[in-house]
Formats: C-alpha cells, structure tokens, sequence
C-alpha cells in the first residue's frame, strides 16, 4: 500500500488542536512535526486519507498531497530544476488542464508570479519531454491545481485534493455578517470536552448557529460529504482508485445517528435567530437545536441556576461605543458564571482579549489563554474556563 505525505492547511494557531483531532479521527497517520509552517500540519498517510479526511475532516480547510518539499531554494532557476524533475505524467493526464497556485513568506528577491510562471513553464516543458504533448493551462477552473510555495528557504510543491475550502460546509443558507468559520466552531465544541450524551450545550450569541450546527453534526456523525458532492478536486486525479472513494463516501454516510442532543442556541436578533433555524434545518439538525431570541446579559433570568454544562460562544468583538462592548461582557459573565453547573466549561473565542481577562479575574474564574489565532485582520484568543466547587 503506497504512502503519501500531506499537509491540510488549518486556521493559524489552531496546529496543535487540530493535528489532535485529525490523530483522534483518523487511524494509521503519522503527524510530522514541521514547526516552521504555520497554519499546515504534516502528515504521512495513505491513499484512503484522501478521501476520509476530504468527506470528513471538521477541522481543516484542505488537504495537500506533498510532491517535493526541499530547502536552500533561493533563485527562480532552482525552483525551475527542481520543478522540472518532477514526473509530472504520473499525475496529470495530457487531456486535463492545470493550475499554479503560487505563495511566498520571507524575504525574496522575487514575487509570487514569478514562482507562478516559472513552475508553469517547468511543469509544461517537463510533461512534454515524458510524452511530445503540451498540456494545458486554465487559470480559472483547472482539473489540477498544483501549489508551489516558497516559506523562507523551503520549496513546497504539491497536489489539492480538495478544492473550495472544506470550511464552507455547503448546508449555509443564511449569511450571518460576521459568521465563524465552521471548522473553528467545531474545535471549539471539541476544546470544551461537551459530552453529547448527557451535557446541555448553549450558545448565548449565536448569530447563524455555527457553533450549536457543528456540535450536532459532530454528535450525530454526519460527514461534510453530505453537503458536497462533486466539487472535491481529487475526483479529477486519475492516478488515484476513485472506486474506493464511492465506498468510503457510503460507509460514511451509513454511520449517521439521530440521537437526543441538548443544544441551546440563542442571539438578541430575531432575524439571526431566524437565519440559524434555517440553516440547522439545511444541516438536518433543526430537530435538535432549540434557538429561542433572547439577551445574553440576562442569562440567569432565562436559565435556572447551575443548568448549564457548557457554554461556547463567539461574542460580538472591536465594536464601538466600547462603553457597550463592556456593558455586554461583563453581564454576560456575570450571568453565565451562575447557570453554569459544577464542573462546567466555558470557551470563548474574541479578540477582547484584555477586556476578558479584567473581567475573569475580577470574578475569579481559573481559565487559560488557549491559543491565538489571526482571524480575519484581528489576533483571536480562545479561552476555556473552567467552574470548579
Ligand atoms: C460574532 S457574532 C456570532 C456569529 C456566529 N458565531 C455565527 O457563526 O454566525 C455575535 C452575535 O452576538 C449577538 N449579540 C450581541 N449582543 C447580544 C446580546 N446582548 N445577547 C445575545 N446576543 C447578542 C449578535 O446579534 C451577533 O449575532
């Protein structure tokens, strides 16, 4: 059985958490610890990964298949050579089109189209010396797509097998204006070890539903290839046994349970509470969420006392007036830290990072700064906070 090694690209700063899960999820891979790339966790697996992980991944974005990945590259013409000696006839038909995705980090004394048209230019000479034929380019919907990166020193070339970004989970039918991406919902729920057959999760500022969606496809294992079907890029590999990916699409969508979850979702807005009823339905799990409009800072008037297992939440951030921004968090607080039980866990993720932390202290909660991520132009922290007798 051949190996393969892969990079999936992750939110930066979420590495760690997700080369966690993917070990959790996915039997006989190997994480190779690659440091210096942020936002990529490497791995060696097989030809299978590529379809289990692509229908069923929560947490990553795409899933590369690594063709090179070499150092002391600091010219065009080596990465040219480099390039060039690849057997590009193992992996694209001359019938099919390609693609060069080109990204650069550091210092160079060359752009990104420059890597873009140099590995072009190799991958079309190399397959014609292999066959006398010249394959194509199409810049706008190539059947492979081949990334080329340059991180400092490093030369990484490789193959998507994924496409749009698994992020976008396809079941959205409602844009809320500042939605969490879907893959970060997920890690979340997972960061605050709800258990799905006896903890009450509630999302007290839900906006479309992201995070309460995510906790139930998770706890019902409904696999994202239930949304997509035929847009994965890796249908267009031919070198790959395309037959095992319709078994494995079935088995996945074969394990699917309906059990009894308590998710609780909730927001000040109607129309988000609205947005996300549509959009649970769309994911086959409004049978088991319970949205209702209600206000955050009142938590302990809605909720009794100690009823809450767990609190994940992605509050509103950077707004002004901020005299507002701590009216909201501190009330919040206050109330959340009353109906959540013993041993309860919230986690949040803002990037008030050090209005949070003024307000977790004053209430002498114990929590940890859990990672900072880039989301969006602004540094993110997660928190999980723990409630302990
Ligand atoms: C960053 S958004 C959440 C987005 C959501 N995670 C998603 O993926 O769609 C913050 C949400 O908090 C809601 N919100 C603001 N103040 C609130 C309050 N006092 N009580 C409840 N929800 C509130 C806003 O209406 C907004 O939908």
């Amino acid at each position: 059985m051949s190996e393969y090694t892969f990079y999936v690209t992750v939110e930066r700063g979420a590495e760690d958490l997700v080369a966690k899960d993917l070990l959790e999820n996915f039997r006989g891979i190997e994480i190779l610890r690659e440091k210096e790339f942020r936002g990529k966790v490497f791995f060696r697996g097989r030809e299978e990964h590529i379809f289990l992980m692509n229908f069923s991944a929560r947490s990553i974005n795409r899933l590369i298949l690594v063709l090179l990945h070499t150092r002391n590259i600091g010219s065009l013409n080596l990465i040219y050579k480099h390039i060039k000696e690849i057997e590009w006839s193992s992996y694209i038909d001359a019938e099919q089109t390609f693609a060069v995705k080109a990204t650069r980090v550091g210092s160079h004394n060359f752009t990104s189209l420059d890597i873009a048209r140099v590995s072009g230019s190799a991958i079309i000479e190399a397959f014609q010396e292999e066959t006398g034929r010249r394959l194509r380019v199409n810049l706008s919907k190539p059947d492979v797509v081949v990334h080329v990166e340059m991180i400092n020193d490093h030369l990484l070339v490789g193959i998507d097998t994924t496409g749009p970004s698994l992020h976008m989970r396809r079941y959205r039918v409602y844009n809320h204006p500042m939605p969490l991406k879907a893959t970060l919902a997920y890690l979340l729920v997972r960061l605050s070890g709800w258990n799905p057959n006896e903890e009450k999760l509630l999302d007290p500022m839900c906006g479309g539903g992201t995070i309460p969606i995510e906790a139930a496809l998770w706890a019902r294992n409904i696999p994202i290839n239930r949304f997509r079907k035929n847009e994965y890029l890796f249908y267009n590999l031919k070198f790959l046994h395309l037959e095992k990916a319709e078994k494995i699409a079935k088995q996945l969508l074969s394990k699917e349970t309906r059990k009894e979850l308590h998710l609780l979702g909730m927001d000040i807005s109607e129309e988000h509470i609205k947005g996300a009823r549509m959009n649970a339905k769309n994911a086959l799990v409004a049978d088991t969420i319970i949205f209702t409009q209600g206000d955050a800072r009142l938590l302990d008037k809605q909720f009794s006392s100690e009823s809450i297992n767990v609190i994940v939440t992605n509050p509103p951030y950077n707004l002004r007036p901020r005299l507002k921004l701590y009216d909201l968090y501190e009330k919040f607080l206050a109330a959340a830290w009353k109906i959540l039980a013993d041993r309860g866990r919230m986690v949040i993720i803002t990037s008030e990072r050090k209005l949070l932390i003024r307000i977790l202290r004053n209430i002498n909660a114990h929590f940890q700064l859990y990672n900072v991520f880039r989301y969006g132009s602004l540094n993110t922290g997660i928190f999980l906070i723990k409630k302990h007798s």
